[in-house]
């Protein structure tokens, strides 16, 4: 089938042009979960050493949890948004305080941790626990609104269903986390916002918009 095509090339791509990233030496949660908070603002080579240094002063979520609040801003610092420090200890206080330091594995479970939204838990979901669910971030709405010619405004909240609903049977049962993180590098360094290069690859056959001469159409956002 052609979506069984698309997951093999697409898979392919990633298993070729995969990043090595430090958040990805590994699937403990507490270590994506950090960088997913790190990544909602700030952009990967610049979280990179805060990342490193941030995991050497707080190793566990034990440490995160019981830092002084002094320490854990002065971490921060350079980040910016500190309410996302803010809800990163919190969080880690409610792993281990109402789930005894051990991690709840599915994403509906992970909503409930502060500053956790439907994104971050699809992406920790999927990375460490294997869950077949999407993770929708900016470069999700790029990928498969050129992918599919799909023209609901992403700027209106009741259009994330459609997309939820259109991206979930095309992840490979075997390999969610790889998917969503295939997402995150294809959109971010071929499927851009700017001078997008998909017809320069071997998935430029299933993107519907490429393929028409629309691709710079897509994602369809309404005029602010
Ligand atoms: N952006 C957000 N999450 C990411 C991840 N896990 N890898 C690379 N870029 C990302």
């Amino acid at each position: 089938s052609e979506r069984e095509a698309f997951q093999t090339a697409f898979m392919a791509w990633y298993d070729e042009h995969r990043r090595d990233l430090p958040w990805r030496q590994n699937q403990e949660p507490y270590r994506v979960w950090l960088s997913e908070i790190m990544l909602q603002q700030t952009q990967v080579q610049t979280v990179i050493p805060y990342y490193e240094r941030f995991l050497a002063t707080f190793p566990t979520v034990e440490d995160l949890s019981a830092a002084p609040e002094e320490l854990l801003l002065k971490t921060w610092e350079g980040l910016g948004y500190y309410s996302r420090a803010r809800n990163l200890q919190k969080a880690a206080k409610q792993v281990v305080d109402d789930y005894q330091g051990k991690w709840p594995q599915t994403s509906a479970e992970l909503e409930k941790l502060a500053g956790i939204g439907p994104y971050t838990a699809g992406a920790i979901a999927s990375i460490c626990f294997g869950e077949v669910v999407p993770a929708i971030d900016g470069n999700a709405f790029r990928v498969f609104s050129r992918l599919l010619k799909i023209d609901a405004d992403i700027v209106n909240p009741k259009n994330r269903s459609i997309f939820y609903d259109a991206i979930l049977p095309l992840i490979p049962k075997d390999r969610p986390g790889d998917f969503n993180q295939a997402v995150m590098d294809f959109g971010s360094q071929v499927c851009t916002a700017k001078n997008p290069t998909v017809g320069d690859t071997e998935l430029a056959p299933f993107f519907r918009s490429y393929q028409d001469g629309t691709l710079l159409d897509y994602p369809v956002k309404t005029k602010k």
